[in-house]
């Protein structure tokens, strides 16, 4: 394994393109540690459903803000053998900020400008040490802009469904491969269309399109990037 130096690593790309499973993995492998964006925005719609604040009108925004500004304690924990899990306050979320319904409020909560800067704000603190793998959709362009590696992740569009699918399907939640395909496609269009920070590629992230890759294929290919731009040898 080649030695990484200390840097940033932002992985950013449309839905259920591997982003994360990628993430994960090129964390664990040079001892970085991973953070899932998507998470922090998926615990604030968590936050906004439980308290009542999304109604077929929309989204309380005032009510919103003010839960967060309340003092909403949303963080990352990392068990000493494991991935990075997401808490609300002492309570473990990984799991019910993973469900369809989730899934289905997430885009127009995190189109709310300050629901952004409240995450960046706390992005930016849990990665104070550096040696971070950030996924998302603005890592690369706005939470971290300075980032020495930027990574912009595609797929096609069956495969991704058929990712997405299988993912919830193996966590025993109940979806149809219509509603995946027809939440994808929502989820793109808010997501690149939405005034705040919208998903783009970074003019200077290296595109990675993982349609027909193995996860050891991604990280070969994310190995060599980084031997050729900083220089290393094996
Ligand atoms: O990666 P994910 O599917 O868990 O992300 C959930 C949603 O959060 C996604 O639809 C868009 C939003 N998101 C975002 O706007 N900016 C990020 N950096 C990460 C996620």
């Amino acid at each position: 394994m080649i030695k990484v130096p200390d840097i940033i690593i932002a992985v950013d790309g449309w839905s259920s393109t591997g982003k994360s499973t990628f993430a994960k993995f090129v964390a664990k492998r040079f001892g970085f540690l991973y953070l899932d964006s998507g998470a922090m925005y998926r615990g604030v719609t968590l936050l906004a459903m439980e308290k009542g604040l999304i109604s077929p009108e929309g989204i309380d925004e005032d009510g919103l803000r003010k839960e967060l500004e309340a003092g909403y304690d949303l963080h990352f924990e990392r068990p000493d053998d494991g991935a990075t899990q997401l808490f609300s306050g002492s309570r473990n979320i990984e799991k019910e900020i993973r469900t369809m319904e989730v899934s289905s409020y997430v885009s127009p909560i995190s189109a709310v400008a300050f629901v952004r800067s409240w995450v960046d704000e706390r992005l930016h603190a849990f990665s104070a040490n550096g040696r971070v793998v950030m996924d998302g959709r603005d890592i690369g362009t706005t939470v971290f802009p300075d980032a020495e590696l930027k990574i912009f992740m595609t797929a096609s569009a069956d495969v991704r469904a058929k990712r997405r699918y299988d993912e919830l399907i193996l966590k025993g939640t109940p979806a149809t491969m219509e509603e995946v395909v027809a939440n994808l496609k929502e989820r793109d269009y808010i997501d690149s269309h939405r005034a705040t920070s919208p998903l783009r590629r970074a003019d200077d992230a290296f595109e990675l399109d993982n349609s027909e890759m193995t996860l050891h294929e991604e990280l070969v290919w994310i190995q060599g990037l980084i031997q050729g731009k900083f220089g290393i040898l094996d």
